[in-house]
């Protein structure tokens, strides 16, 4: 069987997508991503739906779609049903493919706002809230969630069921609790009962850094699909090698040269992007330390570019550095990184 799934009507081929991370899924990111193939649909970063309400202008920046970037999905968090309704209206109208709802996030900022994965604990406005926004969008919604707040409360299946009765196309599910945070592991097998739970597919999420893990993930959860967040980080080929497995094919391991030009060209859409140099500057020094973070030779590079101020620098930093690998003959130690302590910023925290 195809390694794909609709959400509603929305084909999603194959059945891998992007995360939405704060700070890091903008659209530079988004199609760089895309631009490595094998992947099926991408997710902004969440966007506070006070703010589009407000009309607040970066808020609206964040919204903005690559015209190449179908299907997309845009993730909007708040606590206001009526907020998120007209919110999500207005990204339909934006071109968004689909509508993600931010059932996750454990930041205090949001929770603390009592959105995000706080909501896990509110069936009763969690309902209120698809409602409304169902009843105020035709493209699909959607939901991220995680397991629950705690151990002791693992509402995710009992969330999931309100949704798909609300009008839900398709859930994602975060393997931890909001009071942990990022700490331990993902539990696959905890998705599962979301999966028992509801008829729309499923998406597994959660320290999926390999095609081993996706095939775990899935075998474990039962889901239809995975969602990959900071794997992407250390190994932007990564939904494409998990598509190239599904489908039979031995995942593509691209050359040193492939990997240079990755990380080059995700500085040239962020040059390209970037209001002043010293604003591309800072998000390329961001991208280089989580791109190298653990790879051969890795804090040479970061230390080399934490001290530019210019741009050519830079660049120049990144080529040096393959082209010692290179010379070096060093050709994997890419994929096997395993440590993932990118933290999530707190919203509003990132400068662009
Ligand atoms: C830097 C960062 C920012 C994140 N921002 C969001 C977000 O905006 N919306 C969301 O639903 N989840 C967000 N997440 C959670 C990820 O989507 C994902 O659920 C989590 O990182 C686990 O998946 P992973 O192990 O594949 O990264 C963020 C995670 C990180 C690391």
């Amino acid at each position: 069987m195809a390694f794909e799934l609709t959400i509603r009507d929305v084909r999603v081929a194959p059945a891998t997508v992007l995360a939405p991370m704060e700070g890091i899924t903008d659209r530079e990111f988004r199609m760089l991503i895309r631009g490595m193939g094998g992947v099926g649909l991408t997710v902004t970063e969440f966007i506070s739906s006070d703010q589009l309400d407000k009309k607040v202008k970066r808020a609206w920046a964040m919204a903005e779609l690559d015209p190449a970037e179908h299907p997309v999905s845009i993730q909007i968090y708040g606590r206001e049903p009526e907020a998120m309704a007209r919110a999500a209206a207005g990204c339909e109208e934006l071109g968004a493919d689909i509508v993600d709802l931010n059932f996750g996030c454990p930041s205090k900022r949001v929770t603390c706002g009592l959105s995000g994965s706080a909501l896990m604990r509110e069936p009763a406005l969690a309902r209120r809230m698809f409602a409304a926004v169902r009843a105020a969008i035709s493209v699909p919604m959607t939901v991220k969630m995680r397991l629950g707040w705690d151990h002791d409360t693992l509402t995710a299946p009992e969330i999931a069921r309100i949704a798909e009765g609300e009008g839900a196309s398709l859930v994602a599910v975060h393997g931890r609790t909001r009071m942990q945070l990022y700490k331990g592991v993902a539990d696959w097998r905890a998705v599962r009962a979301v999966k028992d739970a509801v008829s729309v597919p499923v998406l597994v999420n959660g320290d999926i850094l390999t095609v081993d893990d996706a095939v775990r993930a899935l075998a474990e959860s039962g889901a239809d699909g995975v969602m990959v967040g900071r794997g992407t980080m250390r190994d932007p080929w990564i939904l494409r090698k998990i598509a190239d497995h599904m489908a039979g094919r031995t995942p593509y391991e691209p050359p040193l040269d492939d990997r240079r030009a990755c990380l080059l060209r995700y500085f040239d859409l962020l040059r390209d992007a970037s209001r002043t140099d010293h604003i591309a500057i800072g998000r390329m020094k961001k991208v280089t330390g989580y791109f190298t973070r653990g790879l051969p030779y890795g804090d040479e590079v970061r230390q080399a570019i934490f001290h530019s101020h210019e741009i050519e620098p830079i660049y120049a930093a990144v080529d040096a550095y393959f082209e010692r690998l290179a010379a070096e003959a060093i050709r994997d130690g890419f994929s096997q990184v395993h440590d993932l302590e990118i933290a999530p910023f707190e919203p509003g925290q990132r400068r662009r």
